[in-house]
């Protein structure tokens, strides 16, 4: 974990509320699922650091993949080239890898994708879906289109892109025609992330989840991050963010 200042490269919309960060700063490798902890320097507004999934992260340069929600990210979102933000990182456990003799299946929806997306560039096989309520929220799609050896499907509520309907009616679909073992890595809403730990037992798959949390420290001393396991309260931002499906008390 280091932290360290980071210079804004570029810094720009993509999909509908949703900017892609390139910033120059010297990490330590990281593991998609992995996440920053970033905030504006110079100012202590917002106080907080904003807990961010690493998109990619090669030769000094970090890719970060934004939804503007809140006054954090829109303060985000106005950063210009050539000026500084601080970058705690890389953070947290990150996605393991897909066994040789496994599927991988990778499942984003709302804000999930930036882990996913990491994961899937990452391995280089396996199938993608993307579920958004209409194409203007999915970005990166031609790059997601690009990435060698993945399948690649969308999936919009109004059917303006790819399947109309949810991601993980599409998860359900194409579990049916997988013959071998099966791993699932998933990131969205937590309707999402449930749908997919049920389909997983249903399929006898293996299940991952990035768990979105609300975050304050971002490294362990402040619990403002629990969630629930079958190993009691857990926190995200250490245990996690990435937790096998199957230990997650999902409620109702
Ligand atoms: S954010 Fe502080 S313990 Fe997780």
């Amino acid at each position: 974990m280091k932290d360290c200042n980071a210079l804004v490269k570029d810094n720009r919309l993509v999909a509908q509320d949703t900017c892609l960060m390139t910033l120059a700063c010297e990490l330590s490798p990281f593991t998609p699922g992995q996440f920053l902890m970033l905030r504006l320097t110079g100012t202590c507004d917002p106080f907080l650091r904003r807990p961010l999934a690493v998109l990619s992260y090669r030769e000094g340069i970090v890719e970060i993949l934004y939804k503007v929600i809140g006054r954090g990210t829109s303060l985000l979102a106005g950063k210009k080239k050539g000026e500084e933000l601080s970058v705690l990182g890389p953070l947290g456990k990150g996605f393991s890898d897909p066994r040789p003799e496994e599927e991988a299946v990778y499942v984003a929806g709302g804000t999930g994708l930036p882990p996913i997306l990491a994961l899937a560039e990452r391995m280089g096989r396996g199938s993608l879906i993307i579920g958004a309520r209409t194409k203007d929220d999915i970005p990166l799609w031609e790059r997601m289109q690009n990435i060698g050896g993945v399948e690649v499907t969308a999936t919009t509520e109004d059917g303006s892109l790819g399947i109309r309907g949810m991601a993980t009616q599409a998860l359900n679909d194409l579990l049916k025609t997988v013959h071998k073992p099966c791993v699932i890595y998933a990131c969205g809403p937590t309707g999402m992330l449930k749908t997919a730990a049920s389909l997983a037992q249903v399929f006898g798959a293996r299940c991952e989840v990035s768990i979105e949390e609300r975050m304050a420290c971002g490294f362990g001393v402040c619990s403002a991050c629990a969630v629930r396991t079958t190993a009691g309260n857990q926190k995200v931002c250490t245990h996690g963010p990435v937790f096998d499906a199957s230990c997650i008390e999902w409620g109702i």
